[in-house]
């Protein structure tokens, strides 16, 4: 006999046992009823329709009662299939101890389990046990089940977690063929951006904008978006940043697909001088936060150990512990004045935003000398999505954070942010953002566990100027109730949640929006199968 569980807990197949073309499948719609008494009732109804020495060794633990029907049996235990009359006969004492709770280190030292209820059966089968040795057997057989199906719940909630962070095989094709290319062809090798438009990249009468991405199909749509919407494409440098492995690949696609008039200059980490030199701040926290994060709550076996936290909540912790979290590609925005020590403004934007209008207007806006212009994440229709104040990212039963920071003080949004570094350059930012993720770090991440937002909300606490919500509209990637008007009719639109524009989980309204600014006859799109839906 087989026991098939679905990952999500809703099915649960029976196949009885070779020879039998039934099978049993109980569809589990509600979660009411807790799955423990719901694997009860399943056996019971399993071994009695199908297995009558069940049956027989039931009826002589139950000594003089006669238990022979269903009905006898499923009483109590059984599902709405076995809801019928019947006489409450099923002895006490199986009740009690199916009722008591689960005595782990019993069941460790324990007597051997079944692990199957066809071992469970070939033993009552033998052993014909008293009433009282039935259901302590059956108890941790169960139990056993049941934290299997436990560690597949974490295992699924887990799986949504990689299905959103790691990279989908049309895009991880998309790079490789890339780096073949710019390996095979001197055209997919050119300076970015050629030599005569070198000085343009230090001279502030452009509009400079940054992108970070290991993301070659993202940074295009980004790129292809801010230019072909800007008013003045010649005016344009995009700085993109990327990572020594994805650098060949980005290289190769702005080779072949250039933009022009707009400049574009592509570097990867270790071509920055200033981050190659010395001690960074930036790779020394990395290093430091990878080396608590492994530690963090005991390292993830720990974890998963506490058999009362519950599944997500679990799998929330473990998210805690992925590099993700700690990519020098996220923490770099804190470093801009020092990665473009000339530049006296940038527009710095993420890999999952899509730009509708002419960003120019931005470098016109008059920041009262704050350092980092950002749309505010508290007021606005969407009661869902403007709903952050510090204390939905800090944890403000920490005196640290509770002495230093208003839980209502409104947050704000990165994604695109316009940095006057001038007035930057007269801060501490940085030192401060530091100072903090060391303090984090220190009280075993207690201020705050996920992302760069957090140390970022706390960095530019007071250096922050809000600019129109038109700018930036937030939450395309984590709920569908965006209408495509409102998403229209915004300058920028954001895909920020685990629902990207490049996965499967894409809302399919909100993607065309993304996906308009895709090439579907280019080569390397068409061989890796990306397709517009
Ligand atoms: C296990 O989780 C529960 C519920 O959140 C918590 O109260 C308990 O402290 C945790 N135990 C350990 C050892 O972490
Ligand atoms: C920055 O920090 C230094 C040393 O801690 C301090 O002397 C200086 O006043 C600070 N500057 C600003 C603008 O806060
Ligand atoms: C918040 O801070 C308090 C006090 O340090 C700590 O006990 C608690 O565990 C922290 N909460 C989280 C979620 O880390
Ligand atoms: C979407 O809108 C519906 C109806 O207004 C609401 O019930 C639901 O909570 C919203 N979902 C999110 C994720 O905001
Ligand atoms: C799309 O790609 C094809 C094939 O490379 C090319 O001929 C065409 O001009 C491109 N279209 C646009 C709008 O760039």
């Amino acid at each position: 006999m087989q026991l098939h569980i679905s990952p999500s807990l809703r099915h649960v197949t029976v196949l009885p046992a070779k020879g039998f073309k039934e099978f049993m499948k109980v569809k589990v719609g509600s979660r009411r009823f807790s799955y423990r008494m719901f694997f009860y009732s399943l056996l019971f109804f399993t071994f009695l329709l199908r297995f009558i020495f069940v049956l027989a060794a039931l009826d002589n633990i139950d000594g003089d009662t006669k238990c022979s029907t269903i009905g006898c049996l499923g009483k109590k235990f059984g599902p709405r299939i076995l809801r019928r009359r019947t006489e409450p006969t099923v002895p006490e004492v199986i009740y009690q101890v199916l009722e008591e709770p689960v005595n782990q280190d019993e069941l460790q030292a324990g007597q051997e389990i079944p692990q199957s209820l066809e071992d469970f059966m070939v033993e009552i089968r033998y052993s014909r046990p008293d009433a009282k040795a039935f259901a302590e057997k059956l108890k941790a057989m169960v139990t056993l089940l049941e934290q299997r199906t436990r560690n597949a719940k974490i295992q699924e909630y887990l799986y949504r977690h990689v299905a959103s962070s790691s990279i989908p095989k049309q895009l991880y094709c998309l790079t490789l063929r890339l780096a073949n290319e710019h390996s095979t062809n001197a055209n997919a090798r050119l300076q970015l951006p050629s030599p005569e438009l070198v000085p343009a990249l230090v001279d502030n009468s452009f509009f400079h904008v940054v992108l970070a991405s290991d993301n070659v199909l993202a940074t295009s749509v980004v790129a292809s978006s801010l230019v072909h919407n800007s008013l003045h494409p010649e005016r344009v440098v995009l700085h993109i940043i990327t990572d020594r492995k994805t650098y060949s690949p980005m290289q190769a696609w702005f080779s072949l697909n250039p933009l022009t008039p707009a400049i574009i200059e592509i570097k990867a980490l270790h071509h920055f001088d200033w981050l190659t030199k010395g001690k960074v701040p930036v790779l020394e926290a990395m290093e430091k936060d990878q080396k608590v994060r492994s530690q963090f709550r005991g390292g993830s076996s720990a974890i998963v150990a506490n058999n009362s936290e519950k599944p997500y909540v679990i799998a929330a912790k473990l998210q805690a512990l992925s590099p993700k979290y700690n990519s020098p590609m996220n923490h770099i925005r804190i470093h801009l004045p020092e990665l473009f020590p000339i530049l006296n403004k940038v527009v710095f934007l993420d890999d999952d935003i899509v730009i509708q209008t002419d960003l120019s207007p931005l470098w016109d806006i008059d920041m009262n000398g704050k350092v980092n212009g950002a749309v505010e994440t508290c007021r606005g229709e969407d009661k869902f999505v403007m709903s952050k104040r510090f204390k939905s990212y800090l944890n403000f039963s920490h005196p640290l954070v509770a002495k230093n920071f208003d839980p209502r003080e409104c947050a704000w949004a990165y994604g695109m942010n316009i940095f006057d570094l001038e007035a930057w350059r007269k801060t501490n930012i940085s030192q401060t953002y530091h100072f903090w993720l060391d303090e984090n770090l220190k009280s075993d991440l207690s201020l705050w566990q996920l992302g760069t937002l957090p140390p970022g909300l706390i960095a530019f606490h007071g250096h922050v100027h809000f600019i129109d919500p038109f700018w930036h509209m937030l939450g395309l990637g984590y709920q569908e109730n965006t209408t495509i008007e409102a998403a229209e009719s915004a300058g920028v639109i954001h895909f920020n949640g685990r629902a990207k524009p490049w996965l499967d989980i894409a809302f399919p309204q909100l993607r065309p929006l993304w996906t308009k600014y895709i090439n579907f006859s280019d080569k390397f799109i068409k061989s890796c199968h990306i397709r517009a839906s």
